[in-house]
């Protein structure tokens, strides 16, 4: 591993540095990723997580008894216990008539993870609400709309920079003509059932700026679509193969996330419970009025999501929490996401809870996260049938 002068002046060699130390991250990247892939898969492509036999029986709501007479030739680990995949899960809630079904008539739901302010979380909760609602039997799209691509490192097993380029992302059909998703590379399957991706990475800045040209006509473009409908036209042709679209913003109101706000039917805001956040709100309330008022929008869903939350005491949180329940009322969801171990380690392994095939660090930890985790996403999956099956009426 080359070392680095340290540098305090212009360089000559500006370009040769940044670009050595773009490699050398790079590298460590993929190494970590190459471990991750060799922990839990094969050491390129990770396996799905599997279930023992009491999570199943929960999963389908059948006895234990019931699954495992079903499922003669499940495999079994070292001990031999029987371990079913999410697949197989899903094949018993057919024959049990337990799977997920949207009610008739109704549309997908695109659900946009967005705020203004930057590190609060939204990645994190983004990626858990679609593994989660994934699991409860929901197709589920996760959409990367940051060119920090997180989301895409934790759901598609790849170091963005390095395994996609332009025609793996989706920014000729955003540019030039939606149709072209349809035949692009740009929505993948993932090691998690049910849940594609639609990836990112840092060329997603270029696509901003592109399309920033277009909206500027200093750009010769064929797409006659306003550039603040591009995302919308794509997921138009794409969203009806899932249940739900889940999108992960990043931390700007620029064209991108603008983009995102308009497609979507609603919005969860992850909010970390300290005045500088809830400053940060305030803005962002002032901009949606201004995108709605722009765009003449009607969201059937807004949702603030306290995250990061320090729990054990502590006062300036809880007295904060208390402000924000007090202010924004109904708009606050009951369920926070705490500040936890559980949920760093799981990130750390490029993961969510829910995707760790055994805990990452401590039990306690993860168990906590995973159980914090759950009352998140069955709030947000009660939230999204009660707007079904109003919808079907
Ligand atoms: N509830 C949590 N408990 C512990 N660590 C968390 C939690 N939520 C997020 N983190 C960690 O905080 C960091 C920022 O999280 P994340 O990327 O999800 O935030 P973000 O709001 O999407 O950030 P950005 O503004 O850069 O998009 C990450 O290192 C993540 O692992
Ligand atoms: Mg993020």
């Amino acid at each position: 591993m080359p070392t680095y002068e340290k540098w305090l002046g212009p360089l000559e060699n500006t370009y040769d540095y940044f670009y050595d130390i773009n490699d050398a991250g790079l590298d460590e990247l993929n190494e970590i990723k190459k471990t991750i892939a060799s922990e839990y898969g094969n050491g390129d492509t990770r396996y799905l997580k599997t279930y023992s036999v009491s999570e199943a029986s929960s999963l389908v709501d059948r006895s234990t008894e019931w699954i495992r007479q079903r499922s003669p030739d499940v495999s079994r680990n070292a001990q031999g216990h029987g371990r079913w995949t999410l697949a197989e899960i899903d094949a018993l809630r057919h024959e049990a008539g337990t799977q997920f079904k949207r009610p008739p008539g109704t549309s997908p739901f695109v659900l946009a993870l967005s705020k203004f302010k930057g590190g609060v979380g939204n990645t994190t909760n983004a990626c858990h609400l679609v593994h989660g609602l994934s699991l409860k039997g929901l197709r589920v799209l996760g959409l990367d709309f940051e060119p920090q691509a997180s989301m895409t490192q934790i759901l598609g097993g790849v170091v963005p920079d390095l395994h996609l380029e332009e025609s793996d992302l989706p920014i000729e059909a955003l540019l030039d003509d939606p149709a072209l998703i349809a035949t692009s590379g740009a929505i993948r399957g993932t090691y998690f059932h049910n849940v594609d991706l639609m990836p990112a990475n840092s060329l997603m800045n270029s696509f901003e700026q592109r399309l920033l040209a277009q909206h500027f006509s200093q750009s010769p473009t064929t797409n006659e679509i306003p550039t603040n409908l591009r995302l919308k036209a794509v997921l138009d042709i794409v969203k009806h193969e899932y249940d739900v679209v889940i999108i992960d913003c990043p931390p700007n109101l620029g064209l991108m996330q603008i983009n995102a706000l308009v497609a979507a039917d609603g919005i969860i805001t992850s909010l970390k419970p300290e005045l500088l956040d809830r400053a940060s709100l305030v803005a962002y309330t002032a901009a949606m009025t201004g995108v709605v008022d722009q765009v003449d929008k009607q969201y059937s869903y807004f949702r603030l999501l306290i995250s990061q939350y320090l729990e054990n005491g502590n006062n300036g949180h809880r007295n904060s929490q208390n402000a924000i329940r007090k202010l924004y009322g109904d708009a606050v969801m009951e369920s926070t996401v705490p500040l936890s171990r559980g949920i760093a380690d799981a990130s750390t392994a490029l993961s969510t809870v829910y995707s760790l095939e055994k805990p990452a660090g401590s039990r306690q930890a993860y168990t906590n996260a995973v159980q914090k985790m759950d009352q998140v996403v069955n709030e947000v999956f009660d939230d999204l049938m009660t707007h079904w099956n109003r919808e079907a009426l």
